[in-house]
């Protein structure tokens, strides 16, 4: 499963792309107003970061306008992927980038019906918000198994990309469905190298490595 991290903030995209584990970045318009950085600038400075697909989302509403915007986006640099909503004008614009080699990440899905929809346009990535799903009394999980059931009956070759994750278990039930991205924020994706008995045993093997009196070095 690949590893994006879900922010528009510099310093936490460097140091998760220094432990080599960082397969891309999303980006969507709040993120970029908490980042408080222009939104050009700051989408080249992360592409240079990562080798991966960079989202970036368009804020349009119609189809031509969001062609007009994507190509400004794309300019940016060749990883930067195109974040549409899933709407009748963003799938249009998806099918029109996808047919000219854009990766499209369609965002906003909330169904499994819609999901298949964006797969039908041509979507690079689908992104079912998991924890927004969860928010409102649904389980967001059920909704990516759905769709990987549905994808995996027709061979569809855009990759789930489970978004609005909050915490460690819906990596985990990511994973276990077959996911084939997540994106987190930094503290969940870090949250994920941490347990107890690991600290504990580190702990205990240094104090019994101190009493040999050795070292390696
Ligand atoms: C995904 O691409 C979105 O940016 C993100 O995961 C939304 O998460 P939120 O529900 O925590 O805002």
């Amino acid at each position: 499963m690949k590893f994006f991290v879900d922010t528009a903030e510099i310093e936490p995209i460097k140091e998760l792309a220094a432990t080599g584990l960082l397969d891309g970045v999303t980006t969507n318009p709040s993120l970029i107003a908490k980042s408080g950085r222009d939104f050009m600038e700051v989408t080249k400075e992360i592409c240079g970061i990562v080798d991966g697909p960079v989202s970036a989302e368009v804020v349009a509403l119609d189809h031509a306008t969001m062609m007009k915007e994507a190509e400004v986006l794309r300019k940016i640099a060749d990883n930067v992927c195109i974040k549409v909503p899933l709407t009748v004008d963003g799938l249009k614009t998806c099918k029109a980038l996808t047919g000219e080699g854009t990766m499209v990440n369609v965002t906003l899905c909330f169904s499994a019906n819609q999901a298949l929809l964006a797969a039908k346009a041509g979507a690079s990535f689908i992104s079912p918000f998991v924890g927004r799903h969860d928010d409102n009394g649904f389980d967001g999980m059920d909704l990516i198994e759905d769709i990987r059931l549905i994808y995996d009956n027709y061979n569809f070759a855009t990759e789930i990309l489970v978004a609005s994750v909050r915490h460690t278990t819906h990596v985990l039930q990511a994973a276990k469905i077959g996911a084939d991205v997540m994106t987190a924020p930094p503290k969940v994706i870090h949250d994920l190298f941490k347990h107890v008995l690991t600290d504990k045993g580190i702990e205990g093997f240094m104090a019994d490595w101190a009493k040999t009196g050795q070292s390696i070095l």
